[in-house]
C-alpha cells in the first residue's frame, strides 16, 4: 500500500497523546526524536523499532481505514527525515568531537554546556512532564522517562564517551558494610552506577548539591567515591564545590562536581576550572522575548 497523503513530523509526535491511556510507558515520542537526531550515526539503531511503532500509530490515527504495515511506516519516516528542519534555540553542533548521555536532564543545563564544547547528546532521560516540555522546546528532543525502568535503560546506546548525571542525593544502608556497588541498590546512584558498569564510558561527570559532603555523616559521598574508584575502575580526583556565580552566571548556586576517567584512558591533565573575573547580574542575561511552553 502507498499513502496518498503525507503525514507531518508534528502529526506523528502528536499521535502519542491519543494512545497514552493504553500505553503507560510512552517511549514513542522520545524514540522518534532520538532517531531523527541520530539517524546519520550508528546510535539510531537503538531507537528505530520504537520510532517506527510511533509512526505506525500516528498513521493509524490519521488513516483509520488503511492497512498500515512497517513498510508504509518506514517510507513515511524517510519522508520526514528528508524534510526535517527544526527551529530550536540550542541545536546540536554540526560537527561534534565527542558524544554524551544526559541523565536526570531537567531542562538541559548539562546538555547546553556539553554542546558548547562540541558534544553530541545521544540519549536523554527526565521524568518530570514540565521539564520534558521545556527540554523539547530547547533541544527538539523528547527525553525518555524514569531511568530506573528497564524500558528506559534499554534505549541507552553503547559507545558514548561521557555520562552526565545530576542525580538526586539519597542515603545508602551501609551499616557495618564496605559501602560497595551492591550496597547502593535501590537508590538512583545505583542506577547511574549500573549504567556506568554496563556501558563503560570514557568519562563521567556528576553533579550534586553541596550538602552531599556531609550527607549521612559523609558516608554517602565516600560510598559513591568507593564505588566509582574501586568497583567501577575510574580515576576520580577529589570532588570540588563550585559556585556558578564565579563563572559568569548570575546565580549563587553551589554544587559539588564529581569527575571520573576510565583508568585505561590515562587522563593525567585534568584540573578544575579557575573562577573568571567577570561577574554578571540578571539584567545582563535577561532576554527581551521569552518562549512560551504549552
Ligand atoms: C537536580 S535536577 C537536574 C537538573 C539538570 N541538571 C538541569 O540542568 O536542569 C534532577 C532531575 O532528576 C529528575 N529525576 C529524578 N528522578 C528521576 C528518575 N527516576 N528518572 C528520570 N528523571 C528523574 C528530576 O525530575 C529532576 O529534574
Amino acid at each position: 500500500m502507498k499513502l496518498k497523503e503525507k503525514i507531518s513530523f508534528e502529526e506523528i509526535l502528536g499521535a502519542a497523546f491519543k494512545i497514552r491511556v493504553v500505553e503507560p510507558i510512552d517511549n514513542g515520542r522520545a524514540a522518534l526524536t532520538h532517531y531523527i537526531h541520530n539517524y546519520t550515526n550508528g546510535e539510531s539503531g537503538f531507537y528505530k523499532n520504537e520510532a517506527l511503532s510511533q509512526v505506525k500509530r500516528a498513521l493509524k490515527v490519521k488513516f483509520p481505514t488503511e492497512n498500515i504495515d512497517y513498510k508504509v511506516a518506514e517510507s513515511a519516516l524517510q519522508y520526514i527525515i528528508a524534510d526535517f528542519k527544526q527551529d530550536i534555540p540550542f541545536p546540536t553542533p554540526k560537527e561534534h568531537k565527542f558524544t554524551f548521555i544526559d541523565l536526570f536532564a531537567g531542562i538541559g543545563g548539562f546538555r547546553l554546556a556539553m554542546q558548547n564544547l562540541k558534544g553530541k547528546c545521544v540519549f536523554t532521560s527526565e521524568w518530570d512532564e514540565q521539564a520534558k516540555k521545556t527540554y523539547e522546546v530547547n533541544f527538539g528532543e523528547v527525553p525518555f522517562g524514569d531511568i530506573t525502568k528497564k524500558e528506559t535503560k534499554m534505549f541507552i546506546p553503547d559507545n558514548f564517551d561521557v555520562l552526565c548525571a545530576g542525580f538526586p542525593c539519597q542515603a545508602f544502608s551501609i551499616a557495618g558494610r564496605r559501602g560497595g556497588f551492591e550496597d547502593t541498590r535501590g537508590t538512583l546512584f545505583f542506577d547511574v552506577a549500573e549504567i556506568i558498569k554496563k556501558k563503560k564510558p570514557k568519562a563521567i561527570f556528576l553533579e550534586n548539591v553541596k550538602g552531599l559532603v556531609n550527607h549521612d555523616k559523609g558516608r554517602t559521598l565516600s560510598t559513591i567515591l568507593n564505588v566509582l574508584r574501586n568497583d567501577l575502575g575510574y580515576n576520580v580526583p577529589e570532588p570540588k564545590i563550585i559556585n556558578a556565580k564565579d563563572f559568569g552566571v548570575p546565580q549563587n548556586r553551589e554544587r559539588i562536581y564529581i569527575i571520573g576517567f576510565r583508568k585505561d584512558i590515562n587522563e593525567e591533565n585534568f584540573s578544575y576550572p579557575e573562577p573568571v573575573e567577570k561577574k554578571r547580574v540578571f539584567a545582563d542575561i535577561k532576554e527581551e522575548n521569552e518562549v512560551s511552553v504549552n
